[in-house]
């Protein structure tokens, strides 16, 4: 099996739901802590192995771009005695991955946003990190995915189980045990976007990344829009899945919605309690503030 160099990361939705945070700036530079969500997920990438990036960006995403690049005033300010951390950090991402860019211009879905990636992943299998969803952990889950596709040769996506509650707002699949696979491994032959109750297979929902095949362009050629008039990824997949079978993959790790609220106060917290610089003043500090509620 040819090892998955390649990954797309579709960053190019609105962030409705984090307004007015995201009325001039992407959701996916939101920082946790030092570090706009879209690094974590192009570092989770390169840990993978992933060698070639494609990020798709839309209009007001320019700065996703600039992140990536070298800075040159930047660097030549930090050229001095006391600032060398900070200058090799700020040259660390300009050269962390072969970064490309492709603009969405109109956002019409996930399904239509990964379609673009056509020309850049060509023949190959490729994985998809939602831009918005960051998730921690020792193994990449980009990695898990990796793994999967290698031992069943087939699409592979990354799933939880999700509260009831949950689900409605995102994917339901119908998993099966897969007979000596791995106990977080399961053959999934149908799953259903944002089901309507009654409607779910089960709580586990895909949640942030999925490794593909080529096939599934074919299939988004034809999909139609779904839930909320967008041409949804989850049902072209869901064609794959009906058709030739998808992996899923109960992935270890922590994932954080940086595409709520909610979801980006947890993985700020989260973050900083750990973090080596602010970690240990930022613990006493919400020790205390949590004695005050
Ligand atoms: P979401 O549906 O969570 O993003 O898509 P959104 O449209 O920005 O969400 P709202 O407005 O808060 O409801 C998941 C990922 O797919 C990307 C988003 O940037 C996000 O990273 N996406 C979504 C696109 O690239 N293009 C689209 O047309 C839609």
């Amino acid at each position: 099996m040819a090892k998955v160099t390649k990954a797309v990361i579709p960053a190019a939705g609105l962030g409705t739901r984090v307004l007015p945070a995201t009325k001039a700036m992407p959701k996916e530079m939101l920082p946790i802590v030092d570090k706009p969500a879209i690094q974590y997920i192009v570092e989770e990438a390169v840990r993978a192995g992933i060698e070639d990036i494609l990020i798709i960006t839309g209009r007001g995403k320019g700065i996703i771009e600039d992140h990536f690049d070298r800075a040159p005033e930047l660097e030549t300010a930090l050229a001095k005695p006391g600032k060398e951390k900070a200058l090799e950090e700020c040259l660390g991402i300009a050269g962390l991955a072969n970064i490309f860019f492709v603009r969405q211009k109109q956002t019409l879905g996930l399904g239509h946003a990964v379609r673009m990636a056509k020309p850049f992943t060509g023949s190959e299998p490729f994985v998809v990190l939602y831009g918005d969803d960051v998730i921690m952990g020792e193994d990449p889950c980009a990695a898990q995915l990796c793994r999967a596709y290698e031992a069943y040769g087939r699409a592979a996506v990354g799933i939880k189980e999700v509260s009831l509650d949950a689900i409605r707002r995102y994917s339901s699949m119908k998993v099966a045990p897969i007979p000596g696979g791995a106990a977080n491994h399961y053959l999934i032959d149908d799953m259903v976007e944002k089901p309507a109750p009654g409607q779910e297979f089960s709580l586990f929902s895909i949640l942030g990344r999925c490794l593909l095949t080529p096939e599934i362009y074919d299939i988004l050629d034809h999909t139609a829009p779904g839930a909320g008039g967008e041409i949804q990824l989850t049902d072209a997949m869901a064609e794959l899945a009906r058709t030739r079978g998808v992996t899923g993959v109960d992935f270890t790790g922590k994932r954080y919605d940086m595409g709520n609220k909610l979801g980006v106060m947890q993985a700020q917290v989260e973050t900083a309690l750990t973090h080596p610089e602010i970690g240990p003043a930022f613990r006493a500090y919400l020790k205390e503030l949590a004695g005050q509620l």
